[in-house]
């Protein structure tokens, strides 16, 4: 016979700690929900802007009010791409997790820009670089001191990478060209697999998620050029986009005691869009 003690409570994140960065919209949000679901006892949630339809103080409100929830989330404004502002952020998260440190950081926030090659300004490529590659560098290395208060060897901490397909296929060139959105995704992969080494020792464990097409305020300008939502649909094996519980699912899964031995992996969560090039076939 087979024991499997923890079985009842392999996917449950009870009395975990977690910060999303990206979280007050989007991706971050669905995450940052999923993980009060599960049992997170605090998740913070950050991003620039703390007022308003998208700011921070709205999706704080919405998470809290959650049904069943016991555990909380605050809201800290801050800019990810700044190593100033990182520093900042991890003191007052210090501040908030205290002794207990942090079992998980989802490092989501992240930028793009869509034109011709020609066109594409050098301030393009600092914003999606600076917040897509080095910004993820840097938040990890800060939460380090607090990633490794909350792990041990039979629940490592987490860290998550939310990075993209496109960080291992070429998936747009030409007028509305995504060449160095796709570069820094590249980046944020192996900079997964290298801290899964790096932190592995640590009892840290570093995985990449690599979300398709989600409906969302960074992804809606090339949803629409690219034939909407209907025309994306029909192209994928699945028949549809991506859903709030299909990044959930496997953001939860990651962080429980069911992917503790996963590191330094990339789940494509895409419905088999990245594979599905043989289908538009014109032969
Ligand atoms: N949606 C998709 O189809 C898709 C596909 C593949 C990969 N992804 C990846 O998924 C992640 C989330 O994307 P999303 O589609 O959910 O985007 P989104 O809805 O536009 O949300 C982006 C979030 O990041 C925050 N943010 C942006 N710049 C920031 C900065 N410098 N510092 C702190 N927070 C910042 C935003 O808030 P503020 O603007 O207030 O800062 C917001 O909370 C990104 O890394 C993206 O590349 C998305």
């Amino acid at each position: 016979m087979s024991v499997l003690p923890n079985f009842p409570n392999m996917f449950s994140l009870e009395g975990k700690t977690a910060l999303v960065t990206g979280g007050s919209r989007g991706l971050g949000l669905h995450m940052a929900t999923a993980f009060l679901l599960a049992g997170c006892s605090l998740v913070v949630i950050t991003a620039r802007k703390l007022e308003g339809e998208q700011g921070i103080n709205q999706a704080v409100d919405k998470l809290n009010k959650l049904a069943g929830i016991k555990g909380k989330a605050v809201g800290i404004a801050a800019n990810v791409a700044d190593s100033e502002g990182i520093v900042k952020l991890v003191g007052q998260v210090k501040d908030l997790v205290g002794e207990t440190g942090l079992s998980i950081v989802v490092c989501n926030a992240g930028a793009a820009w869509g034109s011709k090659f020609e066109d594409a300004p050098p301030s393009s490529s600092i914003k999606i670089l600076d917040l897509n590659v080095r910004g993820v560098f840097e938040l990890v290395q800060k939460t380090l001191p607090l990633l490794e208060k909350a792990g041990t060897k039979l629940d490592p901490s987490r860290v998550l990478i939310i990075s993209s397909t496109a960080g291992t296929n070429v998936p747009h060139v030409g007028e509305h060209g995504t060449i160095m959105y796709s570069a820094s995704k590249a980046a944020a992969h192996h900079l997964g697999r290298n801290l899964a080494v790096e932190l592995g020792p640590r009892n840290i464990t570093s995985n990449i998620i690599a979300p398709g097409f989600f409906p969302s305020k960074l992804a809606q300008g090339l949803i629409s050029n690219l034939g909407g939502i209907e025309g994306l649909s029909k192209d994928n094996p699945m028949g549809r986009l991506g859903e709030p519980e299909d990044i959930a699912g496997v953001a939860v899964f990651l962080c429980s005691l069911a992917g503790k031995y996963l590191n330094g992996v990339d789940l494509s969560v895409d419905g088999g869009a990245r594979l599905s090039v043989g289908r538009l076939s014109k032969l």
